[in-house]
């Protein structure tokens, strides 16, 4: 399909990661993502007749790797909570040269480390908010230990599963006093820490200003203990803006969606669990690809309506963030994944 490979926006941005979401369940609660007010005994979570199946998420990768894609993560929810998410993973790692990856919060991973790895997976992000167990268990809202998650991460660097990244989501006033220690004991061990800035996804987590810390205000805390220095992307468009140890020790990550939008090279597509397919991880809208699956229609076909789709895209939420757009109705981080 060499010519379904020039895909390319309004903006000029072409197709390259998909983003999948295998499930919008998780047994977390963060409270910057699952607030238990909202996502509590009563809320309707996806019937399991309405997920893809195995056999329809290989299909729709097959696609979208026609039309350019070349990395592939698997998110949620919590994507370890979906039975046998190594049959998928089979699947996947069986067609051509993908970059194939997995964001999960650590719960399970220590006892499926060598599964995902054995089915093909080629390296892992995992979650962690903090190495202080009060405020990391205040964080997930399910009282779940640091002490595990270290062990699952040690655990998936053992097996394989290399670089570990991993994953902070800074919130003011919850966890910014877990910089410095994060900072710290990551840059003994061989993982790449990312410090996410807190984003308003969804419209159920009371997002506000106040509760961002930028972007230069970690890079400005971890420097003052440990001296670094930027470092080039490693590819067009990546998220984290790199920065490294300048005692060799390493590197960490930026995620500064609110203060410095990376949108002009935002080459990501998004599939929730039931097939809408999303534009942007601030999307409002989607457009539905089980039914075209579930009635089918032939690949091309289904190729075409893709391709249809991203011609159109013009999304460039972070850039246009305003007070306005922090109140739109938009899909909540466990249904699109992060
Ligand atoms: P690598 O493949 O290792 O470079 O990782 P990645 O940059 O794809 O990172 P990952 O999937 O772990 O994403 C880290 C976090 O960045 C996500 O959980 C989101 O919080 C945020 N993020 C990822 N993609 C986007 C995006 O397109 N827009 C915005 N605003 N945030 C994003
Ligand atoms: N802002 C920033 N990051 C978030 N994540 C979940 N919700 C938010 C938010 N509101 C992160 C998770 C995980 C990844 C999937 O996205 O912590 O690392
Ligand atoms: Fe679950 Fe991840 Fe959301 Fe936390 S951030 S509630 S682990 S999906
Ligand atoms: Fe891409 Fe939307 Fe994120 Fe911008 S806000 S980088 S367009 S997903």
């Amino acid at each position: 399909m060499g010519e379904a490979k020039s895909l390319r926006d309004t903006l000029g941005r072409p197709l390259r990661d998909l983003r999948i979401s295998v499930t919008d369940r998780c047994n977390f609660r963060c409270v910057y993502c699952m607030p238990k007010e909202i996502f509590g005994r009563g809320y309707q979570f996806l019937p399991k007749a309405d997920l893809l199946s195995y056999e329809e998420l290989e299909r729709l990768v097959r696609i979208f790797v026609g039309l350019g894609a070349d990395k592939i993560r698997l998110t949620g929810g919590e994507p370890l909570t979906r039975r046998e998410i190594e049959t998928l993973i089979a699947k996947l790692a069986a067609i051509d040269d993908l970059d194939l990856t997995l964001t999960t919060n650590g719960s399970l991973l220590e006892e499926k480390a060598q599964a995902l790895k054995d089915a093909g997976l080629r390296r892992i992000t995992v979650s962690l908010d903090s190495l202080d167990d009060a405020v990391f268990r205040r964080m997930n809202d399910v009282d779940f230990p640091v002490e595990r998650v270290i062990r699952a991460m040690d655990r998936a660097h053992d097996v394989g599963l290399r670089p570990v990244k991993v994953n902070m989501v800074v919130k003011r006033g919850a966890n910014e006093d877990s910089i410095l220690p994060m900072a710290a004991f990551f840059r003994e061990r061989d993982y790449v820490l990312r410090f996410i800035e807190y984003m308003d996804v969804g419209h159920t987590n009371g997002w506000r200003m106040d509760d961002v810390v930028p972007a230069r205000e970690i890079v400005r805390r971890v420097s003052e203990a440990f001296p670094i220095e930027p470092v080039a992307p490693n590819y067009t468009g990546e998220v984290a803006e790199r920065w490294r140890y300048t005692d060799g020790k390493g590197e960490i990550g930026i995620i500064a969606s609110v203060t410095q939008a990376f949108c002009k090279d935002c080459t990501r597509a998004r599939l929730s669990a039931e097939g809408m397919l999303y534009t942007c991880l601030f999307a409002t809208e989607g457009t539905d690809l089980r039914t075209l699956l579930r009635a089918d229609a032939t690949d091309d076909a289904i190729a075409a309506k893709v391709a249809d789709v991203w011609n159109a895209r013009t999304d460039r939420y972070s850039e246009l963030r305003s007070g306005e757009t922090v109140r739109l109705q938009k899909i909540e981080m466990s249904y699109i994944g992060g």
